[in-house]
């Protein structure tokens, strides 16, 4: 374990049996179409890249690049596009991936703004929800995990850009944020 850590929330093993679990049963769903999946950089990276290869209906990648956390832990409440869909997404079944739904700012945004162009149908597909932190009216249509309020790095999730290849979810030592 990165000596960063205080200890690993979720294995390579847990997240790998999740995330099919996960994906098949959204393949379920998607079977007869031909959706746009995208990716919101960077933190999905490494789940999306494992979600997707569970799927078995054709599908075009895209991916997006907003903000709403600075360099520290708390979100700053405005949502920056630093990068958008190379896709209209009119008339499309859109699937979100996202690593963690917090306070819902973010994916509340994204689904509006996706609704807005046209898309004929958004769903939402996250890795981690932490439930209790939700400020936003939205919930992921299918989640992987629920987690508490602890500060996790790893499968693309950062602290500072750090820590996003780790294999595993960590929870980061408090020291490392606070100094
Ligand atoms: C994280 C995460 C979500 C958002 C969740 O992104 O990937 O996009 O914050 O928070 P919210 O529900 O309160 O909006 P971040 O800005 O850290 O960027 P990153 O994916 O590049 O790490």
């Amino acid at each position: 374990m990165h000596k960063d850590c205080e200890r690993i929330m979720l294995t390579e093993e847990q997240l790998r049996a999740r995330v099919k679990e996960v994906a098949l049963q959204v393949d379920e769903i998607y079977k007869d179409k031909r959706p746009l999946v995208v990716g919101i950089l960077k933190g999905s990276i490494i789940f999306y890249s494992d979600f997707i290869r569970f799927l078995t209906m054709p599908v075009e990648l895209d991916f997006m690049a907003v903000s709403s956390y600075g360099s520290g832990a708390v979100s700053s409440g405005k949502l920056n596009i630093k990068k958008d869909l190379d896709r209209d997404v009119a008339g499309r079944d859109v699937i979100i991936v996202e690593d963690i739904i917090d306070s819902g700012f973010t994916l509340a945004n994204l689904k509006a703004l996706l609704t807005e162009r046209g898309a004929a149908s958004v769903m939402i597909v996250t890795l981690l929800n932490k439930k209790d932190r939700r400020e936003y009216d939205i919930a992921p249509d299918y989640n992987c995990f629920d987690i508490e309020n602890e500060f996790v790095v790893g499968y693309g999730l950062d602290y500072n850009e750090q820590y996003r290849s780790l294999p595993y979810i960590g929870i980061l030592k408090r020291s490392v944020y606070e100094k």
